[in-house]
């Protein structure tokens, strides 16, 4: 299974991604993780990508394709992937699909996470991420069972920057503007599957689940 998920800043692509990926036993490939573990070390990926993250806005195409191609080369990626966050652009969707022209594959399916604006702002709000294993809880919708602390690795907690009201309203306009032209783009192609993804979490899962299970049969 070669599968992107879309949709705006909150809708839940990274709750998801992990009980997706682990059905379909592929590797989960999140750009955001990957530049936010650049910018905690310091790496000059994450110097690069900081400013413009801070901000809400992308970080540049030149940035993120690079090493997203990088990842895309390891053994784990041969056989299947989810991408979340990425493509996030028209053009990174034209270097996507190049990518894997090189190697002889096509992506299988875009699934798009649906949710209003103010239901996003609500889940961002609350959003405690782990430091260690990344696992994403809500204060409210998914606490854990002890403030602060992961239930699944007893890692701690943190807000992430970019989830300032000020920076959330600029990543819904970058949202708008930049990637949801890729809604288009993939409904073209047919590889589009628009997912409601309000309600709770394991009735997202659920829903996503089998609406992937035709494209299991056909593999
Ligand atoms: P990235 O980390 O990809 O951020 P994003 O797309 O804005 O998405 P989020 O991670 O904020 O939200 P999500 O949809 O994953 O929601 P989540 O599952 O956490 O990117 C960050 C930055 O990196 C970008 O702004 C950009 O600067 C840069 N970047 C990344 N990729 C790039 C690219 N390709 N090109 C250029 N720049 C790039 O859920 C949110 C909250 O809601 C959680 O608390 C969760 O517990 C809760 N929740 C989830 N589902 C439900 C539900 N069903 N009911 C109630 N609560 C729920």
């Amino acid at each position: 299974m070669r599968l992107v998920l879309v949709g705006p800043p909150g809708a839940g692509k990274g709750t998801q991604a992990q009980f997706i990926a682990e059905h379909h036993s592929v590797p989960k490939i999140s750009t955001g993780d990957i530049f936010r573990a650049n910018v905690s070390q310091g790496t000059p990926l994450g110097l690069k990508a900081k400013a413009y993250m801070d901000r809400g806005d992308l970080v540049p195409d030149d940035v993120t394709i690079d090493m997203v191609g990088l990842r895309l080369s390891e053994d784990d990626a041969k056989h299947g992937f989810l991408l979340d966050g990425f493509p996030r652009t028209v053009p990174q969707a034209h270097v996507l699909d190049d990518l894997l022209a090189e190697v002889g594959v096509k992506l299988d399916v875009v699934l798009e996470l649906v949710v209003e604006n103010d239901e996003v702002i609500r889940r961002l709000s609350g959003r405690r991420t782990c430091r260690t294993c990344n696992h994403i809880w809500h204060v409210d919708f998914d606490p854990p069972a002890v403030e602060g602390i992961c239930d699944l690795d007893g890692g701690a907690l943190y807000h992430r920057d970019d989830d300032q009201p000020e920076t959330i309203a600029n990543r819904l306009e970058v949202y708008a503007s930049d990637t949801a032209p890729l809604i288009n783009y993939y409904a073209e192609r047919g590889l589009l599957i628009g997912l409601d993804a309000t309600g709770p979490v394991d009735d997202v899962t659920q829903r996503a689940i089998d609406a992937l299970r035709p494209l299991q049969h056909d593999q």
